[in-house]
């Protein structure tokens, strides 16, 4: 059985104040739930927010990470830096760091595997652009991102790693996919999962869905087989919204 996982993607959102603000909203109105909970958050709030969230189900996560673990790398953050902050896991790959900052799929495996050997957790993010998808080549993107990001890990490290499955088209436009290309596009990440490591491990990594979740559609998202959770952008923004979220993982 695999467990439901709704993380928070704040991106380049909220001052520290606003951070803890957030947090202490959150832990108030926080539903019981079975869901791993997780705000990902920027590295400015990361420290405040791991000890505001210290003994509740909320873990905290970073949105980027250097692959390196110290070094003249002006502006960077190491795995260590997180991990001795208390930081548990850390988005890798995310569509804007592939667009904006021209991540490629190598530089997003060397981070992969920085987190894995320091104990976080990646929620490596994957998905095609509106192109591709109508172009038919929504297999041969998601293969190829598979492939390169998760190269050389091995079975076992499978199971400290989180999938996010990201159509780029539906990242902050409001369009979401339908719960069938959601599901659908599921099944293709675990087959491509399962010919790259085994069935075992296919059948038992958690893959989120992200874009434009919310807390209107969210209930049916989760509702499909394949779908194990969310990675949330806007709506994760206001606690309210966050929470509704969080009770349809259920
Ligand atoms: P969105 O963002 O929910 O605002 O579409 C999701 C993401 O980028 O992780």
């Amino acid at each position: 059985m695999r467990q439901y996982i709704i993380a928070g993607n704040w991106k380049m959102n909220k001052t520290n104040r606003e951070a803890l603000e957030f947090i202490t909203e959150l832990k108030a109105i926080m539903p019981a739930t079975k869901a791993q909970v997780v705000v990902c958050a920027p590295f400015t709030a990361l420290s405040d927010l791991v000890k505001a969230t210290e003994g509740s189900n909320i873990a905290i996560g970073a949105e980027n990470m250097s692959s390196k673990d110290s070094g003249a790398f002006t502006g960077e953050i190491s795995p260590l830096m997180l991990k001795d902050l208390g930081v548990k896991y850390v988005i890798l790959g995310h569509s804007e760091r592939r667009e904006i900052f021209k991540e490629t799929d190598a530089c997003i495996n060397a981070k992969v595997k920085a987190a894995i050997t320091h104990g976080l957790t990646p929620l490596f993010c994957i998905g095609e652009t509106l192109t591709q998808r109508e172009a038919g080549h929504l297999v041969s993107v998601l293969k190829t991102q598979i492939n390169g990001g998760l190269e050389g890990l091995m079975a076992d490290d499978m199971k400290k790693v989180v999938i996010a499955y990201e159509p780029v088209w539906a990242i902050g436009t409001g369009v979401t996919a339908t719960t069938a290309q959601a599901d659908e596009a599921h099944v293709v990440v675990r087959n491509i999962v399962s010919a790259m490591f085994n069935a075992s491990v296919a059948a038992n990594v958690q893959i989120q869905y992200g874009g434009s979740m919310n807390a209107a559609n969210a209930e049916e998202l989760l509702g499909k087989e394949n779908v194990d959770g969310g990675l949330i952008g806007g709506a994760s923004l206001k606690a309210a919204d966050f929470v509704k979220i969080i009770a349809a993982a259920k």
